[in-house]
């Protein structure tokens, strides 16, 4: 396995459109317009991308400037990019000729995300810069209807990119697990890109994350129909018992592994338990259970496992004091758990993922979907926030950074 610190969806970008896969009219037609520039000035002097995280648009122009033989000039998201820096930096790049004479392409990524009070101004800026160009200006954006873009549209060419279609993505990973030099089954593969949902990016994240994990780490759920249905006939009867006895008796009956057990009680318990006392009692039981798994597997002390089991069954069913039982549908865990499986992080994850549901009043499951990303923007954004938060929420400073 070759050894590199880049993410892989850096080290496999496609070096040439050759390599990009979908999209194809969008990209025929975005194609179609930087090579109008080798001729005469189009019309529209700039082009929007306009689609879902992960499906090629950054991709696709690097690749098509490189093929063009074109200088690229990046304006990403992550630089501070207010109405001053488009109209300076900007403004430079799109309207100075090069040495050469040679056009170069200036890419703007993600213009929906241009942010502050300047955002009016920001657009106002790249719709002055559009007017005036030299060079041809591509922008990204993911969402078509959101408002800060609408004047964008009038004088770009807008090529609009979809989600990637599985067999698409499954050459890629083939490409890459080959270049790689390792075997990963193809069940494995078709899991990956069936739960990427036509996100390229995420698809190639979940197979470094497998394959560096040692491929063992990660094994996701092929649950057949029937295992998951006795997974869910097991978490079902769990719950409706109201004492350790009756689900100690449950838990012994079934054949399931306890990572897996845990997994699927993880995902699902706040289903079962509405007050946060409840559930600050299920996540307890939980971390404590997850804790003794980790001592487990480091000092293979395995009579500790019964103490595990007593966590998940007893410790599980006795949480649920008040709320009374209703019969609910259950989710299979999510890729990214299984990820954290094996690695420690996942009982800091439980902790901020308990605090904040207990703080804000909201189900887990949304805390997983929005707020943990809101807190990583915020961080990324401004990293002293982290003291705050972890005083807001009563929990170590370390618990916020191992987050996930
Ligand atoms: N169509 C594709 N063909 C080949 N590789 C792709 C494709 N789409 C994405 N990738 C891979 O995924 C990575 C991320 O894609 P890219 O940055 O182009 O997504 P994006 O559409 O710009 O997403 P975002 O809206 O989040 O910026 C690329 O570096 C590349 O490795
Ligand atoms: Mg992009």
């Amino acid at each position: 396995m070759s050894e590199s610190t880049l993410p892989w969806t850096e080290l496999y970008r496609p070096t040439s459109l050759k390599e990009v896969v979908g999209n194809r009219d969008a990209i025929k037609g975005f194609n179609e317009w930087l090579n109008t520039w080798f001729r005469k000035m189009p019309e529209k002097r700039g082009a929007l991308l306009i689609g879902p995280p992960g499906v090629g648009k950054t991709a696709t122009t690097l690749a098509m400037a490189k093929d063009a033989g074109l200088e690229i000039v990046e304006f990403n998201a992550s630089d501070k990019r207010n109405k001053a820096v488009i109209e300076d930096q900007v403004m430079q790049a799109a309207t100075q000729e090069t040495l050469g004479g040679e056009l170069r392409l200036i890419l703007l990524d993600e213009v929906d995300g241009l942010s502050g009070t300047g955002d009016r101004g920001g657009i106002g800026a790249i719709l002055k810069v559009l007017s005036i160009t030299l060079h041809p200006i591509v922008m990204t954006a993911n969402d078509p209807d959101n408002p800060k873009i609408k004047d964008l549209f009038k004088v770009s060419r807008v090529f609009r990119f979809s989600t990637i279609q599985e067999k698409d993505m499954l050459n890629v990973l083939r490409r890459i697990i080959e270049s790689q030099q390792v075997h990963v089954d193809d069940v494995v593969l078709e899991y990956i890109v069936e739960n990427a949902r036509g996100d390229l990016r995420a698809a190639i994240s979940d197979l470094e994350a497998h394959i560096k994990g040692g491929m063992t780490s990660v094994v996701p759920e092929f649950a057949s129909r029937d295992v998951r249905r006795g997974i869910e006939n097991a978490i079902r009867r769990l719950l409706m018992a109201n004492n350790a006895r009756t689900a100690k008796m449950v838990i012994s009956e079934v054949d399931i592994d306890h990572e897996k057990l845990l997994l699927w009680l993880e995902e699902n318990i706040h289903l079962h338990l509405e007050l946060p006392r409840e559930l600050e009692d299920a996540y307890d039981a939980l971390s404590n259970a997850d804790f003794l798994i980790g001592k487990i597997s480091i000092n293979q002390d395995w009579r500790l496992l019964s103490y595990v089991y007593d966590f998940l069954s007893a410790g599980i069913a006795t949480s649920r004091k008040t709320t009374s039982f209703k019969k609910v549908r259950y989710t299979e865990p999510t890729w990214p758990l299984l990820v954290w499986q094996g690695n420690r992080r996942r009982t800091k994850r439980m902790s901020l993922i308990k605090r904040l549901a207990m703080t804000t009043g909201v189900s887990k499951k949304r805390i997983q979907r929005t707020h943990l990303k809101l807190i990583d923007v915020l961080i990324k954004r401004t990293p002293k926030i982290r003291v705050q938060i972890s005083e807001w929420l009563g929990v170590k400073k370390a618990i916020i950074d191992g987050r996930g």
